[in-house]
């Protein structure tokens, strides 16, 4: 006999009235906790149109088509990311690794327009390879980006990018998928200020 799981229902558009999405994990709100579905964690690089870069973490990131290739990912509208991708139209995310999770925290709390203060956060930015916009020397991949489309809901806006040039360091790129995952240690966003690492790949055993 099989088991029931019990689930529990929370309508986003009815009789509860939540009308965003069930993000914050108070237990006063009607939805008590952080929806699982977890985005990766990245850094997002982009200039101005005097070229001073800005840097912001984002998770509510992806992968939207191969062929061409398509990133996406959303951004509140007050952020300097987002002015700046809209008037440039390039921008860069960084793939970074666990050791700069409380570097990427203290990021999210302070001004970080201007190299120095990408300094100052405790982050390198070298030249891109197609772009203006710098790339994050401590962060482990690199996709640089033209802007692609764009759609505004309220004061969020989602952002594609075509993807001109993706790096990888020659260390993630040499070593097998084991130690290849080892290396990058690759975060996901979790909960508010809580994180989890991929610190293990699997293999799917064939049928
Ligand atoms: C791990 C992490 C992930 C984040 N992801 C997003 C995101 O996906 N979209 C977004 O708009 N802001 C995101 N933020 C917040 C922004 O990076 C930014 O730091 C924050 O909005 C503060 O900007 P403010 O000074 O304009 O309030 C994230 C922050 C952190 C620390």
């Amino acid at each position: 006999m099989k088991t029931e799981i019990e689930k529990v229902d929370f309508d986003l558009g009815g009789s509860r009235n939540v009308d965003s999405f069930p993000l914050l994990g108070d237990p006063k709100d009607a939805f008590p906790l952080r929806f699982p579905l977890v985005g990766q964690v990245v850094l997002i690089t982009s200039i101005n149109r005097e070229k001073v870069p800005s840097l912001a973490p984002q998770s509510w990131v992806s992968i939207f088509a191969s062929r061409p290739a398509i990133v996406g990912f959303g951004c509140n509208m007050s952020q300097p990311t987002a002015k700046n991708i809209l008037s440039t139209g390039e921008f860069v995310i960084n793939i970074p690794g666990a050791e700069l999770a409380k570097k990427i925290w203290n990021v999210s709390g302070m001004e970080t327009e201007g190299n120095k203060n990408i300094e100052k956060a405790g982050l390198t930015p070298i030249k891109s390879a197609k772009l203006s916009t710098p790339r994050i020397a401590e962060c482990r991949a690199h996709l640089e980006c033209s802007l692609d489309w764009t759609k505004k809901y309220g004061d969020q806006v989602v952002i594609f990018g075509r993807v001109l040039l993706a790096s990888v360091d020659k260390k993630a790129v040499e070593a097998d998928s084991e130690e290849r995952y080892k290396y990058l240690k690759l975060l996901a966003d979790l909960d508010e200020g809580i994180y989890g690492v991929i610190k293990e790949a699997k293999k799917v055993s064939p049928k």
